[in-house]
C-alpha cells in the first residue's frame, strides 16, 4: 500500500478519539512541540496560575467564564455556556491549531474584537508570499510510475489567499483590546497594522527557526510556534528595541526606541524595568530603576484593573520614551543599561494572592548594552 494511504488510514481511525492537535502532531511534530510550550497552549485557567488567580478574583455574573473568548475558544462548550470544566481541550489545546488556522476574518467591536471562523475543519489558512490560492494534495508519477512525488498535504487543503495571514490581522481578534465594564482596556497593545511595515506580528513573534515544517518536507525552517516574547527567544526581541543616549552636564537621558507597531508592557500588572549601573574606577553605582507600567483607578483611588474607570499612571513605551537619570557621567565611566520585563509586578502578585510568585515576578532581560565614556 502506498505510504500516504496507509498513513492516512491509521490517522483517520485515530482522529475519532484524539484531540485535534494530536492529529496535526503526526505530520508537524516540530511545530506541535513548540506550540505545546507556548503561552497559547498555556492560556487556560488550568495551565496558567496567573490567569487562574485573576479569574478567581474577578467579579462573576450570569455570563460566567467570558475569558474563554480569547483564552480557550477551542472549548466550544465553555465558550457557549460560560461553564468551565477541566477537560482535554482546556489542558492541551485551549487555542488549537485548527482554531487559529481557520480564522477567516476579524470583526472589530467596541469592547473586544471577535474572530470569524471559516468553520472548515479540513482547509487551513496560512501565508507564503508567491503562493496565494487554495491547494489540494497532488501526487505525480514519473518514469512510468516507478517513482512518485507528492505536493501539499494529503490530509487537508491549504488556503494561501487570506490577507489577514500576511499582515498580522489574524492576531487582532484576541490581541487588539480587552475592555473592562467601564471601557478601560486592560490588555492594551495599541497596535497599528500598516501594510507598508517591513515587519508584522508574525515575522517578529513567529520568526523562521531551524527544522522542517512537516515530516514530508525537506525545507530547513518553519515559523516558530512557541511565540517569541516574554517566555521564549527573548534575545531576538532585542533587535526591535534601541537605546539612544544623550549626556548633559548634570544628568543623562536614554531614549528607548520601540521598532514594533505596538506599545510595550501594556498588559495589566506587567512591568518593564530599565536598570542603569555605572562602573567608576573600583566603584559600582546602581541607579534607581525606571518602571514602565500602567496603574488603574476609580475616584482617584487605586483599584483592580476590572473595577477601573481611569488610568492613573501610564509610563509605557509607545514609539519612544525618554528616561532621565539625575547623575552626571564622568570620563572613564562605563554605563550598563539593562531593559527587562516582569510578567507580573510584585504588587500585582500580592494583590492576586499568588503563592510561590518568584517565577512570575522574575526580571527577564530583553536587552543589555554598555556605553564607555
Ligand atoms: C498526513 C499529514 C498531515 C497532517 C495530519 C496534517 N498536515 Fe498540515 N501539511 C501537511 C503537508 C504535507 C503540508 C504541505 C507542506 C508544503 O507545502 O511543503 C502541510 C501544510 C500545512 C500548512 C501550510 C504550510 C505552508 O506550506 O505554509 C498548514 C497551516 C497546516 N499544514 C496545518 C495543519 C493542521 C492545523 C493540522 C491538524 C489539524 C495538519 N496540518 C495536519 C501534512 C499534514
Ligand atoms: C478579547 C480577548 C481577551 C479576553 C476576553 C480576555 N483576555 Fe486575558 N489576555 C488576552 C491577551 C491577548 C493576553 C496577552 C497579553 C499580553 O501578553 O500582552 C491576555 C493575558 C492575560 C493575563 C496575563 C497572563 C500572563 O501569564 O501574564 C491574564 C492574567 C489574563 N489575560 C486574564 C484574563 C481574565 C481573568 C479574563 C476573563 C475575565 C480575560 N483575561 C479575558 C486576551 C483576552
Ligand atoms: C484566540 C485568541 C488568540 C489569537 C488568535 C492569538 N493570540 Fe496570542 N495570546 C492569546 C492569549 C490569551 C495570550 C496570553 C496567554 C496567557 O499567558 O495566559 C497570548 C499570548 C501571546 C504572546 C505572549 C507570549 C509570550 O509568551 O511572551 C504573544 C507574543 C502572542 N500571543 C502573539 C500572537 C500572535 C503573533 C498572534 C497571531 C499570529 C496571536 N498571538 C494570536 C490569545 C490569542
Ligand atoms: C496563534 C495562532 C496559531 C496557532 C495556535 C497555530 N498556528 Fe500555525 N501558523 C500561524 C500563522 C500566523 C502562520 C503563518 C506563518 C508565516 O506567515 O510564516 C502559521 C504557520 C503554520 C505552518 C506553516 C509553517 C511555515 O513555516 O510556513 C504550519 C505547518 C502550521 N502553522 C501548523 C500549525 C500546527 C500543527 C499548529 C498546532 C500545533 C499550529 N500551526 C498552531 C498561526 C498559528
Ligand atoms: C518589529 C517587531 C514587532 C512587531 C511587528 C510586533 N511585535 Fe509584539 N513585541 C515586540 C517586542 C520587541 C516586544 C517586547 C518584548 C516582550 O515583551 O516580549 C513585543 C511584545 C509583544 C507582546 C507582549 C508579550 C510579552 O511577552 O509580554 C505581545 C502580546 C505582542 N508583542 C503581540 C504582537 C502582535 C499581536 C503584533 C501585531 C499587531 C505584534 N506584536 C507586532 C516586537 C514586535
Amino acid at each position: 500500500m502506498n505510504r500516504f494511504v496507509l498513513f492516512c488510514t491509521v490517522l483517520f481511525a485515530f482522529l475519532a478519539e484524539a484531540n485535534e492537535n494530536k492529529v496535526c502532531q503526526a505530520c508537524h511534530p516540530a511545530i506541535y512541540a513548540e506550540y505545546y510550550q507556548s503561552s497559547h497552549r498555556n492560556a487556560s485557567v488550568y495551565n496558567n496560575p496567573i490567569h487562574k488567580a485573576m479569574w478567581e478574583k474577578y467579579p462573576k455574573d450570569e455570563k460566567g467564564y467570558t475569558c474563554a473568548k480569547c483564552h480557550s475558544p477551542s472549548d466550544v462548550e465553555a465558550l457557549k455556556s460560560g461553564v468551565l470544566t477541566k477537560n482535554d481541550t482546556q489542558m492541551h489545546e485551549p487555542i488549537s491549531c485548527i482554531y487559529c488556522h481557520t480564522i477567516q476574518d476579524v470583526k472589530e467591536e467596541e469592547n473586544s474584537n471577535t474572530n470569524i471562523s471559516s468553520g472548515k475543519t479540513r482547509e487551513f489558512y496560512t501565508a507564503q508570499s508567491g503562493k496565494e490560492g487554495s491547494v489540494s494534495f497532488e501526487k505525480q508519477s514519473s518514469l512510468f510510475g516507478l517513482s512518485t512525488s507528492t505536493k501539499n498535504s494529503p490530509f487537508h487543503k491549504i488556503n494561501y489567499d487570506n490577507k489577514n495571514y500576511y499582515n498580522g490581522n489574524v492576531c487582532m481578534g484576541c490581541h487588539s483590546h480587552t475592555n473592562n465594564a467601564h471601557g478601560i482596556d486592560i490588555t492594551m497593545l495599541d497596535a497599528k497594522i500598516d501594510e507598508k511595515d517591513k515587519n508584522s506580528c508574525v515575522s517578529c513573534h513567529m520568526p523562521q527557526v531551524l527544522g522542517s515544517k512537516t515530516t514530508f518536507d525537506e525545507g530547513k525552517t518553519h515559523a516558530f510556534h512557541g511565540m517569541a516574547g516574554i517566555h521564549m527567544e527573548r534575545k531576538k526581541m532585542a533587535e526591535y528595541i534601541d537605546f539612544k543616549l544623550s549626556k548633559n552636564s548634570n544628568d543623562f537621558s536614554i531614549s528607548i526606541i520601540n521598532k514594533s507597531n505596538h506599545a510595550l508592557f501594556g498588559q495589566a500588572y506587567r512591568q518593564g524595568v530599565l536598570k542603569a549601573e555605572i562602573k567608576r574606577g573600583k566603584k559600582t553605582i546602581e541607579l534607581e530603576p525606571f518602571i514602565f507600567e500602567r496603574k488603574f483607578a476609580k475616584d482617584g483611588k487605586e483599584v483592580s484593573p476590572w473595577e477601573a474607570t481611569e488610568v492613573s499612571k501610564d509610563t509605557l513605551v509607545y514609539a519612544k520614551r525618554d528616561v532621565i537619570f539625575n547623575v552626571a557621567l564622568q570620563g572613564g565611566d562605563i554605563l550598563t543599561l539593562t531593559l527587562g520585563v516582569k510578567r507580573i509586578s510584585e504588587e500585582g502578585a500580592k494583590e492576586l494572592e499568588l503563592k510561590d510568585s518568584s517565577e512570575f515576578t522574575q526580571f527577564r532581560v530583553l536587552k543589555t548594552q554598555n556605553f564607555n565614556f
